[in-house]
Formats: C-alpha cells, sequence, structure tokens
C-alpha cells in the first residue's frame, strides 16, 4: 500500500489551505481564527517552502545581509515557525529565544533545537502579552500583515518594548499581494496591512532610527536602531 499519495480530497484541501486568497485573510481577521489558519498550514512541514525555494533562501540571505555584520548576544525570532530561519540567524547571534503560537510549528523547532543550548524554543502569541525581557535583536519576519489594525499598534509597540536600548529591530515582510492591491487603488482585506505601511509605521516611532531599509520588489527589509538613552 502506498501512503505518500493523498486522497484527491486531501490533496484538494492542502490545496485550498496553501492558496493565499483574499477570502482566506477575511476570514482569519478574526484573533482565533489566524491561529486555526496557521495551525492548518502547519498540516504540512514547511508549507512556505522556507528551506527549498530559491526566493526564500535569497530573502534570507538578504535578511542576514542587512544585518551588516553586527553580533548580538540575545536575540529574539518572533513568529520563529519551525526554526528554519532561526537557525541561520544563530550565525550572528549567541542566543535566541524562538517563539510561535502554532502548536504544530514550536513542537518541530522544540526536535531542532533540541540540545541546543542556544536556542529557548517558546509557545507564546505576540499578541497576547509581554515577554519579560529586552533583546539586542528583535526579528519578526512575515507576520504582522495577519492582524487588524489594532493588534497591530499594540503588538507593534511590544515589539519596540523588546528592543534594549542600543539594540535592532528586523522587520522582513513581503510586499507583492498586499502592496499591489494598495497601489492599484484597492483595499487591503480586511485584517491585512501592507508591509509599506508596516514598516513605514515603525519609522516613525521617536526612540527608533531607520538604519537600513531593503526595498526589493517582492520583499521589503527594514532595520531600525533604537537610539535612545536608556531612561528616556
Ligand atoms: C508566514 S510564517 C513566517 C515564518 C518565519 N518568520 C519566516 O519568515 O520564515 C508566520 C509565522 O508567524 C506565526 N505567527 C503568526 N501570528 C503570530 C502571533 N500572534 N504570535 C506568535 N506567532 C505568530 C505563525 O504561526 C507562523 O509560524
Amino acid at each position: 500500500m502506498n501512503h505518500s499519495v493523498p486522497s484527491a480530497g486531501v490533496a484538494a484541501m492542502r490545496r485550498w489551505i496553501a492558496d493565499d486568497t483574499p477570502l482566506k485573510r477575511a476570514l482569519t481577521a478574526r484573533r482565533w481564527m489566524v491561529r486555526a489558519y496557521f495551525e492548518a498550514r502547519y498540516v504540512v512541514a514547511d508549507p512556505w517552502h522556507l528551506a527549498t525555494s530559491a526566493y526564500e533562501r535569497e530573502r534570507a540571505r538578504a535578511t542576514l545581509d542587512a544585518l551588516g555584520g553586527r553580533r548580538y548576544a540575545e536575540a529574539i525570532d518572533v513568529g520563529c515557525g519551525e526554526g528554519i530561519f532561526t537557525s541561520q540567524l544563530l550565525g550572528p547571534c549567541d542566543r535566541i529565544v524562538a517563539v510561535d503560537f502554532s502548536s504544530l510549528a514550536i513542537r518541530r523547532a522544540g526536535r531542532r533545537f533540541a540540545g541546543n543550548p542556544r536556542v529557548e524554543v517558546r509557545h507564546h502569541d505576540i499578541r497576547s502579552g509581554p515577554l519579560d525581557r529586552s533583546f539586542d535583536l528583535v526579528v519578526c519576519a512575515e507576520l504582522l500583515y495577519y492582524m487588524s489594525r489594532a493588534e497591530f499598534e499594540a503588538v507593534g509597540a511590544r515589539l519596540v518594548g523588546l528592543v534594549a536600548p542600543m539594540g535592532d529591530l528586523c522587520l522582513v515582510h513581503g510586499t507583492s499581494g498586499h502592496d499591489a492591491t494598495l497601489a492599484a487603488g484597492g483595499t487591503a482585506p480586511p485584517g491585512s496591512m501592507s508591509a509599506g505601511a508596516i514598516h513605514d509605521w515603525f519609522g516613525r516611532i521617536r526612540r527608533l532610527t531607520v538604519v537600513r531599509d531593503v526595498v526589493r520588489p517582492r520583499y521589503r527589509i527594514t532595520l531600525l536602531r533604537r537610539t535612545e538613552a536608556p531612561g528616556g
């Protein structure tokens, strides 16, 4: 019996889950549904093909380049998924806290880093509460446009609060789908925000300075530094 060929029904469901349509974005605008959406996507391993897609590998390399060769003692990868990019972050970072709200993803990340004292894997919803410390580097890639505007602003403030003085915040978001809709005069589906709106919002935070802003046809990477003096 061949277990590797899914039935037509399972294959159709996988295609529906993997296909990113406006209808699904509208549905996932609800707080609990966005989590169910990600859980469903992680029914298959590496749903965004981070390990195999040439585009994703190039985006990961560009993200590491954007860090500009700086070394970080303590980093956090918010929305780490299965930890595929987190493992590349171990290059410039001594220790990493990897957080995600998907149980399936965090289980795989836990297996990936089992026995590695440099990575702490945590099941955590960044919308639901603060983490108890600050970091030299906060990475948030491909996550913030799955939120409503109100959620985004609360989480954005939380992310800024995680950055230690003189620490960096690295944002990475795909531009193609969301920004093209907005550029064409359309409105973003409920619960989704464009990479441009997200990155520009952080650029307006007084205590952050934009160090690098890499705009490519399909993604944007922005590195911001908390330049304000401690206590300021
Ligand atoms: C599109 S994937 C990106 C994964 C990885 N950051 C990357 O860019 O390769 C988005 C990830 O963010 C996680 N995520 C979304 N909303 C989250 C939240 N509120 N708290 C924690 N993780 C979240 C999802 O479970 C998923 O693993």
